[in-house]
């Protein structure tokens, strides 16, 4: 089956060709993602239900005979370049870890790798919440698992766990597993519920009659990353003080929202808030993915709007653009429910909307936000499309 061209690939492949001098041979792609429901919870052995959009990060790409890595990224307009047998963090070009990472995370598994050149590029927005950086690894795995003939070495979930450890444990980045899975595993028009625990999963096709519009604060995030572990350092503590009247839990997976108020004098205020949001998120997704499978848009966007809530007052991850975003969106006609999506702080927020209200959607934004925020914002409309790929060119 020969493979379709579009426009961003073939200025790949010409890009390819002006910088090595010769034609590509494979091209891979991960895509980024947007999470409907079950935010802050895949670290807590939860349940999450993303879909993965149509923006990805694709490599096109010739193996070498060496060990030697080149690529050259079209947006930051720079080479960059390792040696598989030097695998160091590079302060320098922090692009560029993510990729060494995942070659890192790779061999560390026992997967044996070759060199490449390369050309990358990407548009999911960067540093907006989307999941630019799992797009990238998984892009990246891709693209040495190819060249290097292993394609079907690694199973998906696999995978998605080495993408995971390459942020974790190369680029320094606490995240869970969600971003790498979806961008993975995704399939076009349906969501993915994720049980975090297990890495169990299951396709929850979205009706036809709904889009995704996804809208970008473009507020900056500047306290997310500190703010993200202390919040799972919170429900770490949550676990440890609920374990002194319930010892056999795990994570706050295990716990139910009664039990919680039957132990809440173990744990303080704030601990209690942030055990009670990731407890009624877990119940949320299950009840919204039965919401979809029955064709139920309204309470699935009610669910929504209730996650949102859950996350701004018990979570404390909203920001005033955040709000002032979701507010807009589902003031408009044919918006189910809106809410934040991804970690928080600034970043995305998503709105289920009926099918032939995007634009409706969109006007609500543009005559809201910026009067509230003084920012101007970004608006995407999505379907949920395919994960991960890698093909012959
Ligand atoms: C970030 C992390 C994910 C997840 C979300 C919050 O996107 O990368 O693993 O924890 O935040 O749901």
């Amino acid at each position: 089956m020969s493979l379709l061209i579009d426009e961003r690939t073939q200025t790949l492949i010409d890009e390819f060709q002006k910088h090595f001098g010769a034609a590509p041979q494979y091209l891979s792609r991960g895509p980024g993602r947007v999470n409907l429901i079950g935010e802050h919870t895949d670290y807590n052995d939860g349940f999450v239900l993303p879909v993965a959009l149509k923006r990805d990060v694709r490599f096109v790409l010739r193996p070498r005979a060496d060990r030697q890595v080149r690529v050259y990224s079209l947006e930051f307009g720079e080479e960059g370049s390792f040696d598989l047998d030097a695998l160091r963090f590079d302060p320098n070009r922090l692009w560029l870890n993510y990729i060494q990472g995942m070659a890192w995370s790779l061999e560390q598994e026992g997967v044996r790798l070759i060199g490449i050149d390369a050309v990358v590029s990407g548009n999911v927005p960067r540093g907006s919440g989307l999941s630019s950086s799992a797009a990238l690894e998984i892009a990246a795995a891709h693209a040495f698992l190819i060249a290097s003939g292993q394609s079907v070495a690694l199973s998906g979930p696999r995978i998605a766990q080495l993408a995971q450890r390459a942020e974790n444990q190369f680029v320094g980045v606490n995240c869970g597993i969600m971003d790498q899975f979806i961008s993975e595993l995704g399939r076009a028009n349906h969501a993915l519920l994720i049980d975090c625990r297990s890495l169990d999963y299951q396709l929850v096709p979205m009706p036809e009659a709904v889009s995704l519009v996804i809208s970008n604060t473009r507020a900056s995030r500047s306290l997310a990353s500190s703010a993200y572990n202390e919040r799972r350092a919170q429900c770490e503590e949550g676990v440890r003080l609920l374990r002194q009247a319930l010892p056999d839990i795990r994570a706050l997976r295990d716990v139910s929202l009664e039990q919680l108020e039957a132990y809440r004098n173990l744990l303080s205020e704030t601990v209690y808030r942030r055990c009670r949001h990731v407890v009624s998120e877990n119940k949320r997704v299950l009840h919204c993915v039965a919401a979809l499978q029955q064709g139920d848009l309204a309470k699935a966007g009610r669910l929504m709007n209730a996650s949102h809530e859950s996350l701004r007052n018990d979570y404390e991850v909203s920001s005033p653009a955040l709000d002032a975003m979701v507010e807009a969106m589902r003031s408009a006609k044919g918006c189910y429910g809106a809410r934040l999506t991804g970690a928080g702080f600034g970043g995305c927020a998503v709105a289920l909307v009926q099918a032939g209200c995007e634009q409706a959607v969109a006007d609500a934004i543009f005559a809201h936000y910026p009067k509230a925020t003084g920012i101007w914002p970004e608006v995407y409309t999505t379907q949920a499309a395919d994960g991960a790929s890698a093909e012959q060119l």
